[in-house]
């Protein structure tokens, strides 16, 4: 049974931060809603228990975690609103704090502990809490305080339950590494298997063992998720695997080409490539509503995808990309974005359709592990540390109605923008770097000549995770350049503006 760490959410916006710093010391981990049943518990059988901070006050009492876990003799390990549900249950005293405490604190450890071992006795931790524990239970003793918060960290030695009230899983506490490796080694005693060679050691027997002889079929992207999961299936089971890449006419210049020469001839994977731009253009023919565009793509790519692989005879799996974030945000407590703003477009519903099973083997990762897997797999850099690219493509970046023609000077614009990033050096570290092609036309001169152009915004955004982002602040001599590359090589377009918004309140695509 693999090792586990088991981190119970209480809705706090770095849950999955926690969980990176505990697969970063190599110790696999899953992360649960804070109301997990016992039994489930029971049936992980961790090494240890995280309980995450949360918005929530235990004086409201609504968001507890079952009693019983404290007597599972199981480390536990409670990081702010987690200390503070402890200390609540087990008889302690939380209130609101006199004064709360954000940001960085002094610190100052009271009783040396295996916690805070190989640490200084006063370093700097990051704080945000509004509540206080007051009195820990009696089972407790205080470990650590801060200038205005007496207990900022507790144990219960006998029962091996232990409290912070800072938050060690963010960069600005000192140590906060060292902590969780404390945690994990001197007090859960994992032994620390989890590594991208085991992962995938692990991954190939188990699809070889479920796949056995079904054959499995895959939508190609061309994008990280979905090139790493069909490269990891291959080594499991070969030429059962057949890949299907719905070239809808709307990729980014040369893309189809790349994905063939490398899916194809490189890893000699079974792809199928259906040329199906003219097939979207058709449909997308005289359409400028953004959520109508989507949608016939949407449904297009279904339609392509069902027909291609009906030619493959009985097919079993359907194989997906999915991320763990995914799966964490679907199986949260506390839900993922409520509202839909955009409709994503994805091969949701084909599984039921064509009564498949559905197969995810990436659904344990976080994206830079996916990423990490890919380099391990062979997998070059440049499909890797690809960045983000939306299922509609330039559809959803040409604002109007989509034709051959605006796709080409959107095409010739984008490859500008994506050579110039990585010339900069700055590609890596950008969320998106990309151009859109607007509706309207503007007056220019071009060698004593009038013309009467296509404008082009460039979006070029950093962001950790999509839901927020700002715009990048680009060295000016760059964007000089950019422009200028852009307006005298372009046929079709004469001005380059630089959209300045953060998202919220905008988004990043413009449709
Ligand atoms: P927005 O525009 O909503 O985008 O800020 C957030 C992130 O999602 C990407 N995006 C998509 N990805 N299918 C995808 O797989 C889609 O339909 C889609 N629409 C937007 C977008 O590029 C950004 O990274």
């Amino acid at each position: 049974m693999q090792e586990t760490v088991l981190i119970l959410d209480f809705g706090s916006q770095y849950t999955q931060l926690i969980a990176r710093r505990v697969r970063e010391h190599k110790v696999f981990c899953c992360v649960l809603p804070y109301n997990t049943s016992l039994q489930k518990i029971k049936e992980i059988s961790p090494k240890g228990i995280i309980f995450t901070g949360g918005p929530a006050s235990t004086y409201e009492g609504k968001i507890k975690p079952c009693p019983e876990i404290f007597n599972l003799r199981i480390p536990i390990l409670g990081i702010c609103y987690g200390m503070q549900v402890i200390a609540d249950i087990l008889g302690g005293k939380v209130r609101k704090a006199k004064a709360g405490e954000y940001g960085n604190t002094g610190i100052s450890v009271s009783t040396k502990t295996e916690l805070f071992r190989g640490l200084p006795g006063d370093f700097v931790c990051w704080m945000s809490h509004g509540d206080s524990v007051l009195m820990v239970p009696d089972s407790f003793v205080k470990i650590a305080f801060t200038k205005n918060t007496d207990v900022a960290a507790m144990v219960d030695r006998e029962r091996n339950i232990w409290a912070v009230q800072f938050h060690p899983e963010v960069v600005h506490t000192q140590y906060g590494k060292n902590i969780f490796y404390n945690f994990l080694y001197e007090i859960c005693r994992c032994a620390g298997k989890w590594t991208m060679e085991s992962f995938i050691k692990q991954s190939i027997k188990n699809i070889k063992s479920q796949m056995g002889n079904s054959k499995v079929v895959l939508g190609l992207s061309g994008g990280v998720d979905s090139s790493v999961c069909a490269i990891l299936i291959h080594k499991a089971i070969g030429k059962n695997l057949f890949c299907i890449f719905a070239d809808n006419g709307l990729l980014r210049k040369d893309e189809g080409k790349r994905v063939k020469e490398v899916f194809k001839r490189h890893f000699k994977m079974n792809l199928r490539y259906v040329d199906a731009g003219k097939r979207f253009l058709k449909k997308l023919k005289g359409v400028t509503d953004p959520e109508l565009k989507r949608k016939i793509i949407g449904n297009e790519f279904v339609r392509v995808f069902e027909e291609e692989a009906k030619k493959i005879g009985k097919v079993e799996f359907l194989a997906q990309g999915t991320l763990y974030p995914d799966v964490i945000e679907s199986c949260s407590a506390f839900g993922g974005p409520s509202a839909r703003i955009k409709t994503h477009h994805n091969v949701g519903g084909l599984p039921e359709k064509m009564k498949l099973k559905l197969i995810e083997p990436l659904k344990d990762l976080f994206k830079d592990e996916v990423r990490q897997l890919g380099m391990k797999l062979g997998m070059p850099e440049e499909i890797v540390c690809r960045q983000p690219f939306p299922g509609p493509g330039l559809a959803v970046r040409i604002i109007g109605e989509v034709n051959k023609e605006r796709l080409g000077v959107l095409r010739e614009v984008d490859r500008r923008v994506i050579i110039e990033m990585k010339k900069a050096g700055l590609y890596r570290n950008l969320w998106q770097s990309f151009a859109v092609l607007l509706p309207i036309k503007t007056v220019g001169v071009m060698g004593d000549k009038r013309t009467y152009e296509n404008v082009v915004a460039l979006r070029i955004v950093t962001s950790e995770d999509a839901m927020t982002a700002d715009w990048a602040r680009l060295p000016y001599d760059l964007l000089a350049r950019l422009s200028n590359q852009i307006i005298n090589e372009v046929k079709g377009v004469n001005r380059v503006v630089y959209d300045i918004s953060s998202k919220p309140p905008s988004t990043i695509e413009w449709e």
